[in-house]
């Protein structure tokens, strides 16, 4: 059976590989005792049930939740996704996520297997199914399978995948570190649509990892912040505006969207002198007296450090923690225009 190596493994192949005989499984029920005893090793199943397009149905069966190796989405990128949080039994902004998935998706040049309300009910039917009270739906919109060309005419129809994921996220509160990213960032075509060509944010969020740090910002061409890996980024002045940068040349998060709806009530209350979308410089941004990233799960992560110097005073802002507070409670108990509950 095939083992993994380390790359010193394959350098150092004195056999030159001669000796490596590959397995052929002789029937699908081999394979598939092979790939149960893989499941069943006693960890709990993280994965409860996946939606497939392809197969017509929702799946229980972890071995069975596969996407075909023809399709366009795993062989050329083809692919758009979006998420949505399972929070105490409903979803959260499942609308918002939605119309940004198919706004990547036309931009992609995808088209859907099914209108947006057959959709929206699959994913709220997956959610009941998975019986998953805390984790996240994901979903993606591919050409489709049907050949290995680069382009999907050969693909007769695009396919719909979703999955529900257990996860237990908590609201952020420790001080992260981050540095400026050396990958450079997508272009605003594909940054501003959530398409599977993530290979610059794995790794961005890699070389932060490398360098002790949670995760990078990447600043744009024209010098003005942009955002992280996963995740917007936000400030606070010390004059106690909140700024985000604009969402021309990134991606529009739906977390972040929220925020500015939400942080007006900090205006109301005088603790927050305004709200505003902006161009930021690294400078401008770096001297800023509170610093976070803004994101599905998080939803709000503190940042103390930037490329070894301290944000602010160097501690968990008080604006950052109350604006993490009024998203998490309209994550846990916000209105129902915001949160559906899952029909389990
Ligand atoms: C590149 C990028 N920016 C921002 C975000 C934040 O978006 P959201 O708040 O919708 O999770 C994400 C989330 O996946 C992302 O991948």
């Amino acid at each position: 059976m095939a083992t993994n190596h380390s790359s010193s493994d394959l350098n150092s192949d004195v056999n030159n590989g001669e000796d490596f005989r590959v397995h052929v499984f002789s029937s699908s029920s081999e394979l598939l005792e092979k790939l149960h005893e893989k499941w069943n090793s006693g960890k709990e199943q993280p994965y409860p049930a996946m939606y497939s397009s392809v197969f017509g149905g929702i799946i229980l069966d972890p071995v069975m939740m596969v996407i075909p190796v023809d399709d366009h989405m795993v062989h050329r990128g083809h692919g758009v996704f979006d998420t949505a949080i399972i929070l105490d039994g409903h979803l959260y902004e499942l609308d918002v996520h939605l119309d940004r998935f198919l706004r990547s998706a036309s931009n992609a040049k995808i088209s859907s297997p099914f209108p947006r309300s057959t959709l929206r009910t699959i994913l709220i039917q997956l959610a009941a199914t998975s019986q998953c009270r805390k984790g996240t739906l994901r979903y993606w919109l591919s050409a489709g399978p049907g050949d290995f060309l680069l382009t999907p005419g050969g693909c007769p129809t695009p396919a719909f995948y979703a999955i529900a994921i257990k996860e237990d996220f908590l609201q952020c509160k420790e001080g992260m570190k981050v540095i400026t990213s050396n990958i450079p960032m997508k272009q605003p075509q594909f940054a501003t649509m959530k398409n599977v060509n993530y290979l610059p944010n794995v790794l961005s969020k890699m070389e932060a990892e490398e360098k002790g740090a949670f995760a990078s910002i990447w600043v744009d061409d024209e010098g003005f912040i942009a955002e992280g890996p996963n995740m917007n980024v936000a400030f606070i002045t010390h004059d106690k505006e909140l700024i985000l940068p604009l969402f021309d040349k990134i991606l529009g998060g739906c977390t972040a969207l929220r925020l500015l709806e939400l942080a007006t009530k900090l205006v109301e209350q005088g603790r927050l002198k305004s709200v505003k979308t902006g161009n930021l410089t690294v400078g401008e941004a770096k001297s800023a007296a509170e610093m976070m990233y803004v994101g599905s799960t998080l939803p709000i992560l503190p940042i103390i450090m930037w490329d070894d110097n301290p944000i602010g005073d160097g501690k968990v802002g008080e604006l950052t923690m109350a604006l993490s507070d009024l998203l998490w409670d309209d994550m846990v108990a916000g209105p129902e225009t915001h949160r559906l509950p899952v029909p389990y």
